[in-house]
């Protein structure tokens, strides 16, 4: 596979990056994630646009415009025939003379394989398990995922698929996802400490009264429905927190309306 390095297009075994990039050294970067549907990039300019102002808000320069960021990617997708797979980008913090100043960022764009999760985990539901912690900087998409990856080994062991993150009572969302939870027939979707998920966009587009809000964990543990969205789980019905049972335990029917009304909206 071919990947983007260093300004040019090239065999992605070759892609190298210096081992005091604060990239490495302090987890420092920021990176998007987004995948192609029949060789369509979904969505393509919401992720670019997130990607620029990730950057801005970093103090990371980005060398290209969105318009030649497009080039690149669409160059990407038709060398690597990328029918429906993943494409990461990655700005890294640079080498700096400090070890530890944002310096000047190194660029690089991978096409890689994308799996969703099985289909009886859409049809039945996964569990998560809480922990209490919020993301810092939340709106920029940084390379910093320490926390999750630490914790993934004990959700693994209590039977979830991922966490949630509340804190002073407070939900905020998953560690790669964005969460909606449904009660009296009523949307809504937590409004702080959050990534602003392209996948939450679309649904707000497909649910325009569902409500951003603060909401607790005590609330989202009484909803009668969940549901977690991201690029790479779409639209996935949550029926466990911890050990107690959401709604009656089955996927709800606005959830699974959500699901059938996201695949139409991606044709
Ligand atoms: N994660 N919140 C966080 C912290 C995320 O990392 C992501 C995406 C989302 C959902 O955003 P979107 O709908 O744009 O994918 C919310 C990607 C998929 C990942 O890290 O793999």
């Amino acid at each position: 596979p071919f990947c983007f390095a260093k300004n040019e297009i090239i065999d992605s075994k070759t892609a190298q990056i210096h081992p005091m990039d604060i990239g490495l050294i302090r987890g420092y970067g920021i990176f998007d994630f987004f995948r192609t549907s029949n060789y369509i990039p979904m969505f393509l300019s919401d992720y670019l646009d997130r990607f620029i102002r990730s950057a801005e808000k970093t103090h990371l320069k980005l060398k290209f415009t969105k318009s030649e960021l497009k080039d690149i990617i669409l160059e990407l997708v038709q060398k690597n025939d990328l029918r429906d797979g993943g494409i990461r980008m990655l700005l890294t913090g640079g080498v700096s003379e400090n070890h530890f100043s944002p310096a000047e960022g190194e660029l690089f764009i991978f096409c890689e394989e994308l799996l969703f999760p099985g289909k009886e985990k859409y049809e039945n539901g996964v569990k998560l398990l809480s922990a209490e912690h919020v993301r810092m900087i939340a709106d920029i998409k940084t390379t910093n995922y320490a926390y999750p990856v630490w914790l993934s080994p004990s959700w693994k062991d209590a039977g979830a698929e991922d966490v949630i993150y509340h804190f002073n009572g407070v939900v905020s969302e998953s560690s790669r996802s964005n969460i909606f939870m449904v009660k009296n027939g009523e949307i809504s979707t937590p409004n702080n400490h959050i990534l602003h998920g392209i996948t939450r966009k679309r649904v707000l587009e497909l649910a325009p009264e569902c409500k951003i809000r603060s909401i607790s964990f005590e609330e989202l543990l009484d909803a009668d429905e969940l549901f977690i969205t991201s690029t790479t789980k779409k639209i996935l019905p949550i029926t466990t927190i911890d050990d107690q049972k959401i709604g009656d335990g089955k996927v709800g029917e606005i959830t699974k309306k959500l699901i059938a009304d996201f695949v139409e909206m991606e044709k």
